[in-house]
Protein backbone atom coordinates (compact mmCIF):
# COMPACT_ATOMS: atom_id res chain seq x y z
CA UNK A 1 0.00 0.00 0.00
CA UNK A 2 2.59 2.61 1.33
CA UNK A 3 4.85 1.57 -1.71
CA UNK A 4 1.64 2.54 -4.36
CA UNK A 5 1.10 5.47 -2.71
CA UNK A 6 4.72 6.26 -3.39
CA UNK A 7 4.97 5.26 -6.86
CA UNK A 8 1.81 7.25 -7.17
CA UNK A 9 3.06 10.59 -6.06
CA UNK A 10 6.33 9.88 -8.27
CA UNK A 11 3.75 9.57 -10.82
CA UNK A 12 2.16 12.95 -10.19
CA UNK A 13 5.73 14.50 -9.77
CA UNK A 14 6.86 13.38 -12.86
CA UNK A 15 3.28 14.83 -14.86
CA UNK A 16 3.37 18.00 -13.18
CA UNK A 17 6.66 18.83 -13.95
CA UNK A 18 6.02 17.64 -17.34
CA UNK A 19 2.95 19.61 -18.10
CA UNK A 20 4.70 22.92 -15.76
CA UNK A 21 7.38 22.29 -18.63
CA UNK A 22 5.52 22.06 -21.60
CA UNK A 23 3.28 25.29 -20.12
CA UNK A 24 6.40 27.09 -19.50
CA UNK A 25 8.07 26.14 -22.94
CA UNK A 26 4.92 27.55 -24.87
CA UNK A 27 5.22 30.77 -22.68
CA UNK A 28 9.01 31.20 -23.03
CA UNK A 29 9.67 30.98 -26.81
CA UNK A 30 6.90 31.96 -28.99
CA UNK A 31 7.89 33.51 -31.80
CA UNK A 32 11.38 32.24 -34.16
CA UNK A 33 13.44 34.92 -35.52
CA UNK A 34 16.02 33.99 -38.59
CA UNK A 35 18.51 36.56 -39.02
CA UNK A 36 20.44 36.57 -42.60
CA UNK A 37 23.65 38.08 -41.72
CA UNK A 38 26.02 38.93 -44.68
CA UNK A 39 29.01 38.15 -42.64
CA UNK A 40 30.07 38.11 -39.05
CA UNK A 41 33.87 38.52 -39.55
CA UNK A 42 33.97 41.98 -39.30
CA UNK A 43 34.26 43.76 -35.81
CA UNK A 44 30.99 46.19 -36.28
CA UNK A 45 29.27 43.05 -37.98
CA UNK A 46 30.06 41.07 -34.85
CA UNK A 47 28.99 44.16 -33.02
CA UNK A 48 25.55 43.90 -34.68
CA UNK A 49 25.42 40.19 -33.65
CA UNK A 50 25.94 41.09 -30.15
CA UNK A 51 23.12 43.96 -30.08
CA UNK A 52 20.80 41.64 -31.54
CA UNK A 53 21.24 38.33 -29.61
CA UNK A 54 21.78 40.98 -26.15
CA UNK A 55 18.06 42.51 -26.67
CA UNK A 56 16.67 39.66 -27.90
CA UNK A 57 17.54 37.95 -24.56
CA UNK A 58 15.16 41.00 -23.12
CA UNK A 59 11.89 39.11 -24.27
CA UNK A 60 12.01 35.30 -23.69
CA UNK A 61 9.30 34.81 -26.12
CA UNK A 62 11.57 35.41 -29.14
CA UNK A 63 14.21 33.28 -30.15
CA UNK A 64 17.12 34.14 -32.77
CA UNK A 65 18.61 32.07 -35.18
CA UNK A 66 21.89 33.44 -36.83
CA UNK A 67 23.28 32.39 -39.79
CA UNK A 68 26.32 33.96 -41.72
CA UNK A 69 26.97 34.89 -45.29
CA UNK A 70 30.61 35.07 -45.38
CA UNK A 71 30.53 37.48 -47.91
CA UNK A 72 28.97 35.51 -50.46
CA UNK A 73 25.56 35.97 -52.26
CA UNK A 74 24.87 32.34 -52.80
CA UNK A 75 25.59 31.25 -49.55
CA UNK A 76 23.20 33.85 -48.12
CA UNK A 77 20.56 33.12 -50.80
CA UNK A 78 21.10 29.40 -49.14
CA UNK A 79 20.50 30.87 -45.57
CA UNK A 80 17.37 32.86 -46.07
CA UNK A 81 16.02 29.62 -48.36
CA UNK A 82 16.82 27.63 -45.18
CA UNK A 83 14.90 30.42 -42.68
CA UNK A 84 12.01 30.25 -45.53
CA UNK A 85 11.79 25.97 -45.24
CA UNK A 86 11.97 26.33 -41.70
CA UNK A 87 9.19 28.76 -41.68
CA UNK A 88 10.21 31.16 -38.97
CA UNK A 89 7.98 33.65 -37.76
CA UNK A 90 10.22 37.09 -39.25
CA UNK A 91 13.29 37.61 -40.91
CA UNK A 92 15.97 40.47 -40.27
CA UNK A 93 18.50 40.60 -43.17
CA UNK A 94 21.21 42.72 -43.32
CA UNK A 95 21.91 41.73 -47.20
CA UNK A 96 25.88 42.02 -48.77
CA UNK A 97 24.51 43.50 -52.44
CA UNK A 98 21.15 44.50 -53.29
CA UNK A 99 20.97 43.27 -56.54
CA UNK A 100 21.61 39.32 -55.45
CA UNK A 101 19.42 38.76 -52.54
CA UNK A 102 16.30 40.78 -53.88
CA UNK A 103 14.31 37.36 -55.30
CA UNK A 104 15.16 35.79 -51.82
CA UNK A 105 13.46 38.53 -49.67
CA UNK A 106 10.32 38.72 -52.52
CA UNK A 107 9.97 35.43 -51.99
CA UNK A 108 10.21 34.98 -48.06
CA UNK A 109 7.83 38.35 -48.10
CA UNK A 110 5.22 36.72 -50.34
CA UNK A 111 5.53 33.78 -48.43
CA UNK A 112 3.80 35.74 -45.36
CA UNK A 113 6.74 36.19 -43.58
CA UNK A 114 7.35 39.95 -42.21
CA UNK A 115 10.76 40.78 -43.17
CA UNK A 116 13.48 43.71 -41.33
CA UNK A 117 15.67 44.64 -44.08
CA UNK A 118 19.04 46.15 -41.94
CA UNK A 119 21.36 48.49 -42.81
CA UNK A 120 21.83 47.78 -46.52
CA UNK A 121 18.70 47.58 -49.12
CA UNK A 122 17.45 45.36 -51.85
CA UNK A 123 15.70 46.31 -54.79
CA UNK A 124 12.21 46.08 -54.19
CA UNK A 125 9.47 47.23 -51.80
CA UNK A 126 8.15 43.87 -50.55
CA UNK A 127 9.65 44.19 -47.28
CA UNK A 128 7.77 45.14 -44.15
CA UNK A 129 10.53 47.94 -42.57
CA UNK A 130 13.78 49.40 -43.20
CA UNK A 131 16.13 50.53 -40.53
CA UNK A 132 19.67 51.96 -41.02
CA UNK A 133 21.28 55.50 -41.32
CA UNK A 134 21.06 57.70 -44.19
CA UNK A 135 23.83 57.11 -46.50
CA UNK A 136 23.93 59.69 -48.44
CA UNK A 137 23.27 62.06 -45.70
CA UNK A 138 26.77 60.77 -44.43
CA UNK A 139 28.68 60.73 -47.35
CA UNK A 140 27.06 64.57 -47.97
CA UNK A 141 28.80 64.71 -44.57
CA UNK A 142 31.86 63.13 -45.42
CA UNK A 143 32.10 65.22 -48.28
CA UNK A 144 31.65 68.75 -46.89
CA UNK A 145 34.10 67.64 -43.76
CA UNK A 146 37.08 67.21 -46.61
CA UNK A 147 36.54 70.21 -48.19
CA UNK A 148 37.14 72.00 -44.53
CA UNK A 149 40.08 69.69 -44.59
CA UNK A 150 41.08 70.61 -47.87
CA UNK A 151 40.50 74.40 -48.10
CA UNK A 152 38.35 73.65 -50.84
CA UNK A 153 41.56 72.54 -52.49
CA UNK A 154 43.11 68.86 -53.52
CA UNK A 155 43.64 65.26 -54.42
CA UNK A 156 41.56 62.78 -53.15
CA UNK A 157 41.40 58.90 -53.12
CA UNK A 158 38.15 57.16 -52.47
CA UNK A 159 37.92 54.13 -51.21
CA UNK A 160 34.82 51.99 -52.25
CA UNK A 161 32.67 49.49 -50.18
CA UNK A 162 31.64 46.55 -52.35
CA UNK A 163 29.83 48.38 -55.42
CA UNK A 164 26.86 46.01 -55.83
CA UNK A 165 25.83 47.20 -51.83
CA UNK A 166 23.88 50.27 -51.37
CA UNK A 167 25.52 52.31 -48.54
CA UNK A 168 28.91 52.08 -51.04
CA UNK A 169 26.77 53.67 -53.30
CA UNK A 170 24.96 55.90 -51.30
CA UNK A 171 28.44 56.74 -49.50
CA UNK A 172 29.68 57.93 -52.94
CA UNK A 173 26.76 60.28 -54.33
CA UNK A 174 26.57 61.92 -50.89
CA UNK A 175 30.46 62.92 -50.74
CA UNK A 176 30.06 63.93 -54.56
CA UNK A 177 27.17 66.54 -53.24
CA UNK A 178 29.22 67.79 -50.13
CA UNK A 179 32.01 68.80 -52.79
CA UNK A 180 29.87 69.62 -55.21
CA UNK A 181 30.68 73.65 -54.64
CA UNK A 182 34.30 72.75 -54.70
CA UNK A 183 35.87 72.14 -58.23
CA UNK A 184 39.34 72.51 -56.97
CA UNK A 185 38.69 69.15 -55.39
CA UNK A 186 39.40 66.17 -57.26
CA UNK A 187 38.70 62.32 -57.15
CA UNK A 188 42.11 61.21 -58.73
CA UNK A 189 41.48 57.74 -58.10
CA UNK A 190 38.77 55.23 -56.50
CA UNK A 191 38.43 51.42 -56.02
CA UNK A 192 36.55 48.92 -55.07
CA UNK A 193 37.75 47.82 -51.04
CA UNK A 194 34.97 45.90 -50.43
CA UNK A 195 34.75 46.88 -46.84
CA UNK A 196 37.82 45.26 -45.93
CA UNK A 197 40.88 46.64 -43.91
CA UNK A 198 43.13 44.36 -45.69
CA UNK A 199 41.76 45.55 -49.14
CA UNK A 200 41.68 49.50 -48.02
CA UNK A 201 45.95 48.86 -47.09
CA UNK A 202 46.25 47.13 -50.72
CA UNK A 203 44.31 50.04 -52.63
CA UNK A 204 46.93 53.13 -50.71
CA UNK A 205 49.64 50.78 -51.54
CA UNK A 206 48.76 51.48 -55.34
CA UNK A 207 48.14 55.51 -54.92
CA UNK A 208 51.04 55.97 -53.09
CA UNK A 209 53.13 54.03 -56.26
CA UNK A 210 50.97 56.53 -58.89
CA UNK A 211 50.83 59.77 -57.13
CA UNK A 212 53.26 61.65 -55.62
CA UNK A 213 50.79 63.70 -53.84
CA UNK A 214 47.33 62.86 -52.23
CA UNK A 215 45.73 65.30 -49.85
CA UNK A 216 43.21 63.11 -48.53
CA UNK A 217 41.67 59.39 -48.28
CA UNK A 218 38.08 58.94 -47.77
CA UNK A 219 37.79 55.09 -47.05
CA UNK A 220 33.79 54.15 -47.17
CA UNK A 221 34.25 52.59 -43.56
CA UNK A 222 37.13 52.71 -40.77
CA UNK A 223 38.60 49.65 -41.30
CA UNK A 224 39.56 50.52 -44.87
CA UNK A 225 40.17 54.17 -44.18
CA UNK A 226 43.13 52.52 -41.24
CA UNK A 227 43.99 50.18 -43.73
CA UNK A 228 45.24 52.83 -46.14
CA UNK A 229 46.51 54.85 -43.32
CA UNK A 230 49.06 51.71 -42.51
CA UNK A 231 50.16 51.79 -46.04
CA UNK A 232 50.85 55.31 -45.89
CA UNK A 233 52.25 55.29 -42.39
CA UNK A 234 54.42 51.80 -44.06
CA UNK A 235 55.49 54.53 -47.14
CA UNK A 236 56.50 57.34 -44.48
CA UNK A 237 54.08 59.96 -46.18
CA UNK A 238 50.94 60.21 -43.47
CA UNK A 239 52.32 64.15 -42.73
CA UNK A 240 50.20 65.67 -46.01
CA UNK A 241 47.52 63.40 -45.90
CA UNK A 242 44.28 63.49 -44.17
CA UNK A 243 42.42 60.47 -43.89
CA UNK A 244 38.21 60.07 -42.82
CA UNK A 245 35.96 56.99 -42.54
CA UNK A 246 33.07 55.94 -41.65
CA UNK A 247 31.18 53.61 -38.79
CA UNK A 248 33.05 54.94 -35.57
CA UNK A 249 32.50 52.15 -33.82
CA UNK A 250 33.63 52.34 -30.15
CA UNK A 251 36.15 49.86 -28.54
CA UNK A 252 40.01 49.67 -29.03
CA UNK A 253 39.92 48.84 -33.06
CA UNK A 254 37.09 51.18 -33.60
CA UNK A 255 37.36 54.52 -35.45
CA UNK A 256 36.48 56.75 -32.48
CA UNK A 257 39.94 55.64 -31.15
CA UNK A 258 41.34 55.89 -34.29
CA UNK A 259 40.31 59.62 -34.76
CA UNK A 260 42.13 59.68 -30.77
CA UNK A 261 44.93 58.01 -32.21
CA UNK A 262 45.65 60.61 -35.04
CA UNK A 263 45.15 58.02 -37.68
CA UNK A 264 41.91 59.26 -38.95
CA UNK A 265 40.38 62.96 -38.75
CA UNK A 266 37.16 61.98 -38.67
CA UNK A 267 34.70 59.71 -38.57
CA UNK A 268 30.63 59.51 -39.02
CA UNK A 269 28.75 57.16 -36.71
CA UNK A 270 26.81 54.59 -38.46
CA UNK A 271 24.48 52.70 -35.90
CA UNK A 272 24.68 49.02 -36.94
CA UNK A 273 20.56 49.14 -35.78
CA UNK A 274 20.64 45.71 -33.86
CA UNK A 275 18.57 46.92 -31.36
CA UNK A 276 16.11 48.83 -33.26
CA UNK A 277 15.81 45.96 -35.11
CA UNK A 278 14.62 43.73 -32.30
CA UNK A 279 12.58 46.28 -31.03
CA UNK A 280 11.03 46.56 -33.53
CA UNK A 281 10.37 42.54 -34.29
CA UNK A 282 8.92 42.35 -31.31
CA UNK A 283 6.17 45.17 -32.58
CA UNK A 284 5.70 43.47 -35.52
CA UNK A 285 5.16 39.99 -33.97
CA UNK A 286 2.86 41.89 -31.72
CA UNK A 287 0.36 42.99 -34.23
CA UNK A 288 1.43 46.52 -33.87
CA UNK A 289 2.09 48.60 -37.17
CA UNK A 290 5.38 49.91 -37.77
CA UNK A 291 6.74 52.38 -40.60
CA UNK A 292 8.39 51.41 -43.50
CA UNK A 293 11.56 53.21 -42.79
CA UNK A 294 13.23 54.01 -39.41
CA UNK A 295 16.29 56.09 -39.88
CA UNK A 296 19.01 56.12 -37.90
CA UNK A 297 21.13 59.15 -36.50
CA UNK A 298 24.88 59.79 -37.25
CA UNK A 299 26.93 62.08 -35.48
CA UNK A 300 30.73 63.54 -37.23
CA UNK A 301 33.30 61.79 -35.05
CA UNK A 302 36.34 64.21 -34.87
CA UNK A 303 39.01 65.12 -32.07
CA UNK A 304 36.54 67.76 -30.58
CA UNK A 305 34.44 64.79 -29.38
CA UNK A 306 35.73 61.37 -29.87
CA UNK A 307 36.33 60.84 -26.31
CA UNK A 308 32.77 60.42 -25.72
CA UNK A 309 32.28 57.24 -28.75
CA UNK A 310 35.58 55.88 -27.88
C1 LIG B 1 30.50 45.99 -42.20
C2 LIG B 1 30.32 47.20 -42.98
C3 LIG B 1 30.48 48.47 -42.17
C4 LIG B 1 29.77 49.40 -43.04
C5 LIG B 1 28.55 48.58 -43.39
C6 LIG B 1 27.87 48.99 -44.61
O1 LIG B 1 30.26 44.86 -43.02
O2 LIG B 1 31.23 47.18 -44.02
O3 LIG B 1 31.81 48.80 -41.94
O4 LIG B 1 29.49 50.61 -42.50
O5 LIG B 1 29.03 47.28 -43.51
O6 LIG B 1 26.85 48.12 -44.93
Amino acid sequence: MEKSIKVLSLITVALSLFVFGCGQKEKTVKYTIGFSQCNSAEPWREAMNKEILSEAAKFPELKVMISDGQQDNSKQVADVENFIVQEVDLLIISPNEAQPLTNIVEKAFDKGIPVIVLDRKVLTDKYTVFIGADNIKIGKAAGEYAAKLLKGKGKVVEIWGLKGSTPAIERHEGFIQGISDHPGIKIIYEQDGAWLRRKGREIMENALQRFDRIDLVYGHNDPMAIGAYLAAKNANRIDKTFFIGIDGLPGAEGGAQAVLNGELSATFLYPTGGKKAIEIANDILSGRKVPKTITLETVTIDKLNASKYK
